[in-house]
């Protein structure tokens, strides 16, 4: 019997990491549990900045190509490869820094092993702004024009809460402090700690808080405010009274909400804003429609739009017919 020992050996790792719960596959989150690891460690050189060898992973489509994710098999993954195969060590992805940990190479591979797919999420589009012209300034480029770098103290301290804060760009002080994976839950207390860096804060995360619509007057005070994720939150129709002054916001997350059609009016003064979600919420397709007329240029979503669906054609009839036409 063959050895096959280049295969065992490339793979070694992976049959380690079998033994972490197998069964956490079923409750597996992609915006929750794998994007961000993507959005940590590989954004900065797949992302809106640069894309190294064009890709570029805030774009899902690209990301769940059948090339990179292995469409459900894990030994013909390249992103699996890159993270984890020992194998791989000169072309080991993050291209800097040190390796993923084991525990995001796991969710990485729960993720790839369930097929690698983001349907039903909403990107991000981490870049306030895209998809304007390129000679047209965005938004976080002139909010950052004279600032200097956020306060250190400030920022340990809301690091020391298990938020991510950090400037948005090398080039530019602005900062994302994003509350998503504080391990003990963020509240309304704890967003006193943004208060120091009030100037700073352009891309703020409480998806999935106990934020209450009270404690959004805390956000209010964020002038400089583009995009803030407020999803899986109880936030209803007062606490977007609270956004209402926001003159540069662009993107609104409020999927998963308490909203209503109601709290809708409170947004119509944000002439910026570009994206809204309301999926889940209590707004209505009336609702949304009307505040897409009072905002010229935003998009409202409602319902969840999945991604296409791949189609099984079924094996005794049709089988082929669409590849043979594809080679000339
Ligand atoms: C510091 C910059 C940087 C970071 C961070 C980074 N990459 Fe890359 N990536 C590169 C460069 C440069 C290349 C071009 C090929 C090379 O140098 O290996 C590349 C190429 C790739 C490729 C294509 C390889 C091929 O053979 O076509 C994939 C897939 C990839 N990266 C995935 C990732 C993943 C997944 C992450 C996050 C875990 C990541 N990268 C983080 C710089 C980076």
């Amino acid at each position: 019997m063959p050895t096959q020992r280049n295969v065992i050996s490339s793979f070694a790792l992976l049959t380690a990491l079998l033994l972490v719960a197998p069964s956490q596959a079923q409750t597996l989150d992609f915006g929750k549990d794998v994007w961000p690891i993507f959005e940590e460690r590989c954004i900065e050189c797949h992302g809106p900045d640069e894309q190294e060898e064009q890709l570029r992973f805030d774009d899902t489509e690209w990301l769940t190509e059948e090339e990179l994710t292995g469409a459900g098999d894990i030994t013909e993954s390249l992103i699996y490869r890159l993270i984890a195969d020992p194998e791989a060590e000169a072309d080991r992805m993050p291209g800097e820094g040190d390796p993923l940990t084991r525990e995001q190479i796991v969710l990485i591979r729960l993720w790839l092993e369930g097929g690698g797919k983001a349907e039903g999420w909403v990107p991000p589009e981490l870049l306030p702004g895209h998809g304007r012209g390129a000679s047209e300034p965005s938004a976080v480029t002139v909010l950052a024009e004279g600032l200097t770098a956020a306060p250190e103290k400030a920022l340990a301290a809301l690091i020391a809460k298990g938020a991510l804060a950090m400037p948005i760009a090398q080039d530019n002080s602005l900062l994302r402090v994003d509350f998503a994976r504080a391990e003990n839950g963020v509240g309304d207390g704890d967003l006193a700690l943004l208060a120091p860096v009030s100037d700073h804060v352009t891309w703020l995360n409480l998806a999935g808080s106990t934020v209450t619509d009270a404690g959004l007057s805390a956000v209010a005070k964020l002038p400089k405010l583009t995009r803030i994720h407020l999803e899986h939150t109880k936030i209803g129709d007062a606490g977007l009274a609270h956004l209402s002054n926001l003159e540069h916001l662009e993107y609104l997350n409020l999927y998963d909400t308490e909203v209503g059609d109601d709290g809708l009016e409170h947004l119509k003064p944000l002439t910026h804003l570009r994206k809204l979600y309301l999926l889940d919420s209590n707004c209505t397709e009336e609702g949304a429609r009307a505040l897409e007329e009072a905002i010229p240029g935003l998009e409202v979503t409602l319902l969840i739009e999945f991604a296409p669906v791949e189609i099984e054609v079924a094996p005794d009839e049709e089988e082929n017919s669409d590849e043979e036409d594809d080679d000339n």
